[in-house]
């Protein structure tokens, strides 16, 4: 059980999808999970005119549906139920904020978070309101969900709107991924262990791989995505975050800045894109209809709210590199797309061959070995190595040491909202993205972003139900690489 001081959740966008899929059923287990409660109180916002009595009715049918039944309890769920409320607010209606200062005043707590789970477009109305009312307080904090910007001058001026009102200790940029348990024993796997750091150069790596792969589609999203892109939408944020843990130098310690400052030193010695580099570099796909799981999925062409001519990137592979001492010359390849073969997010770590054939090319020692960090669906840690085949002559073949997390540690885990929620409530920045990392990763972007506006081609169509086009293996071959998938 955690304890927590008393807080005040505002929670913009509260009727909203992220709202009732994600951040309601994570209060409901933290809720559950606390032992002191007497302080929360949530105050769900929006636009619609809803009692309080109907905003909990909506919130708890989603939770119903959300959480699964076996850990739905009724009287925990009153005893939540108990700390919500709703105020109908128009977030560019200053009367309205007023009126909700009045709310949060009728019984004030120390810790007060503004969490805006609603389109960027609104960040800075709403903190200019908040501001205006008199609601920030120093001990307030501002939660932004991406997409924060479309490139580097839209998430400035985003910056500087909110940093006009917040100084920048008090703004929470959230990338989920971060949240996620994995993530964080990635950082206790290269930080935990002696083993591994001396090998983690490129003196024994030969390729990284990351993949975030989907089975699903654009999901009832198709205005917003079509958009956004894979691109913006995983590539900018959740994989370069994922890269920046697996490549950065071991921090003085988990303090915000310190974590903070070494991610940013790999986000800027990210190789720059040249016009030429975004051509050889990176390939983009759209799926097409195919099978999922042997069910037939339209096109993305097809998907409601998407326009026929659309030519907006469902799938990315990146080459990445790194220009520094530890790194350079080993290529971090990133993939990301929807409409995948499977469910998929890992890391592959792979290592240098043998520098000599001892058993002969017969014997079949020259298979790298290679570290594979699973972080969905399972959570797991495979260390494939070599080994002999039983018998009379010397043949070597990889068997692999797994090490399972759901037999490893029984019980439910946090889902990683959970995680970010407490966080923001007890003042920890290590796991939300600083302002310079922000701009750091949209500068590597942006010339992407440039070079695919430019290309008169459009993306790689890709058959639902694969790994993406075939150029993105192209992309490893041409290097002597494949990616793990097809090996
Ligand atoms: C979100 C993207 O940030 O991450 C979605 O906007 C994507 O398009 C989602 O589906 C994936 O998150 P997870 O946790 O399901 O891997």
């Amino acid at each position: 059980m955690i304890s927590l001081d008393a807080f005040d959740l505002i929670l913009f966008g509260g009727s909203g999808d992220l709202a009732m899929r994600k951040l309601l059923p994570a209060l409901y287990f933290r809720h559950r999970d606390t032992a002191e409660t007497g302080g929360w109180r949530i105050i769900g916002i929006g636009r619609e005119d809803l009692s309080r009595e109907a905003y909990v009715a909506k919130a708890e049918a989603s939770c119903r549906k959300f959480v699964p039944a076996k850990n739905f309890d009724e009287s925990a769920w009153t005893a939540f139920a108990g700390c919500l409320d709703y105020v109908k607010v128009d977030a560019r209606e200053a009367a309205d904020f007023t009126r909700l200062g009045e709310v949060v005043e009728q019984r004030p707590a120390d810790t007060r978070v503004f969490y805006l789970a609603t389109a960027p477009s609104l960040f800075a109305a709403i903190s200019e309101n908040l501001g205006a009312a008199g609601l920030v307080t120093p001990d307030s904090r501002v939660v932004l969900e991406k997409p924060l910007g479309r490139d580097l001058a839209s998430a400035d001026k985003i910056n500087e709107e909110v940093g006009a009102v917040f100084d920048e200790h008090q703004i929470y940029r959230i990338d989920h991924y971060l949240g996620k348990e994995t993530v964080q024993n990635l950082i206790a796997l290269r930080f935990g262990n002696a083993l591994f750091e001396p090998l983690w150069s490129r003196a024994s790596v030969r390729d990284v791989q990351i993949t975030l792969a989907e089975t699903v589609g654009v999901e009832g999203r198709g205005e917003f995505y079509d958009g956004t892109g894979a691109l913006r939408d995983m590539v900018q944020n959740h994989l370069l975050q994922l890269l920046c843990i697996v490549a950065m130098e071991p921090p003085s310690s988990i303090d915000a800045d310190a974590m903070r400052d070494e991610k940013l030193k790999v986000l800027r010695a990210l190789r720059p894109f040249t016009p030429a580099d975004v051509a050889t570099r990176t390939v983009r796909g759209q799926y097409r209809a195919g099978a999922i799981d042997g069910k037939p999925v339209p096109g993305y062409l097809e998907e409601p709210g998407i326009p026929a001519d659309s030519r907006t990137e469902t799938f990315v592979a990146i080459k990445a590199e790194l220009n520094n001492w530890r790194w350079a010359g080993v290529p971090f390849y990133l993939r990301t797309g929807k409409r995948m073969q499977e469910r998929l997010a890992e890391v592959v770590v792979n290592f240098r061959e043998v520098p000599h054939a001892l058993f002969g090319h017969g014997g079949g020692d020259r298979v790298p070995n290679r570290l594979v960090i699973r972080l969905q669906p399972d959570e797991s840690l495979q260390l494939h190595l070599m080994a002999k085949v039983p018998g009379d002559e010397m043949r070597l073949r990889p068997v692999s040491l797994n090490l399972d997390f759901a037999d490893t540690y029984s019980g439910r885990q946090w889902d990683a909202y959970e995680r970010l929620l407490m966080d923001v409530i007890r003042g920890k920045l290590t796991l939300f993205m600083r302002r310079d990392e922000l701009d750091a990763a949209w500068r590597w972007i942006e010339p992407v972003l440039d070079g695919w506006e430019q290309d008169p081609n459009s993306p790689r169509s890709y058959t639902s139900g694969t790994w993406g086009p075939a150029a993105a293996s192209g992309l490893l071959g041409r290097d002597g690489h494949e990616w793990r998938q097809d090996s």
